[in-house]
């Protein structure tokens, strides 16, 4: 790892230098952080699922023609992606009212919405990633109006798409967060999907009984954390060979 030009550190994912130009390798971290960061700990072997739960969901979404960043799973906690502007925005798509939504209009958690809400965030961590209109993002500079109506599209198509994967293996997609960048080939730019998909970024409930497998284990100490990360691998069909005890180490498997 310590080879490589480190381009970027998050609070969970690590972006190297590419092998080819235009590339980066997204390292998936077993750290984990809530409330801007005021809460941190460790979900171990959860890099390793996000980076198979992700390369699952990204792949799936590439095939019925959404743009992604992502290339290719290089080995247990690395993805190869292409390297885009990422937009500063964190688009947040909403089916069923939870955390900061029933916080804000005091709405139980649970009630299903009438229709799915897009919202968006403006992602800075000094500032606390503010919601902001499409207004303040086209008057910033962010985005254009083009953009945000494409942006908007995309996340309501994923939305409907993950929506029935989930639904299939008996989870219910409550919300999510996804973040968008934009890619240049050829004098052309492109919007793609970026960042990831895993239950970092997602509310995902058992369709039963209603038990939360994502990150607001880790944010609400509710216990189980790593258990939920896992359900929702196996769940998807994607627990790594040899079950949890083989998600530890970064070994590489080309
Ligand atoms: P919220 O209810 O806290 O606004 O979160 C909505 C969804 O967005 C939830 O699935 C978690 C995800 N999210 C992130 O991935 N990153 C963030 O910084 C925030 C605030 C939410």
């Amino acid at each position: 790892m310590s080879r490589r030009r480190r381009i970027y550190e998050g609070k969970a994912k690590v972006l190297f230098e590419g092998p080819e130009p235009g590339t980066l390798v997204q390292y998936f971290k077993d750290d984990a952080s809530a409330f801007n960061n005021q809460k941190k700990g460790t979900i171990t072997g959860k890099g390793v699922l996000n980076n198979r739960i992700s390369e699952y969901l990204m792949t799936k979404l590439g095939e019925i023609g959404v743009p992604t960043h992502f290339v290719r799973r290089l080995n247990m906690r690395e993805q190869l992606v292409r390297e885009v502007e990422i937009i500063p925005l964190e688009v947040v798509i909403r089916n069923v009212v939870a955390g900061s939504l029933s916080k804000r209009f005091g709405m139980p958690e649970g009630t299903q919405l009438p229709r799915s809400i897009v919202e968006y965030y403006y992602k800075s961590d000094e500032l606390n990633d503010p919601m902001v209109s499409e207004e303040h993002i086209t008057a910033f500079g962010w985005a254009t109006p083009q953009d945000i109506d494409e942006i908007l599209a995309m996340s309501l198509r994923i939305n409907d798409f993950l929506l029935g994967l989930f639904l299939g293996v008996g989870l219910r997609l409550v919300d999510f967060k996804l973040e968008f960048g934009r890619l240049y080939e050829n004098e052309e730019m492109r919007l793609v999907l970026a960042d990831e998909i895993s239950p970092d970024n997602c509310r995902l409930w058992d369709t039963k009984t209603g038990e939360k497998l994502d990150k607001d284990r880790f944010r609400r100490d509710l216990g189980n954390v790593e258990e939920a990360y896992q359900e929702v691998a196996r769940r998807l069909g994607i627990l790594p060979e040899g079950g949890p005890r083989d998600m530890k180490g970064p070994a590489t498997m080309q």
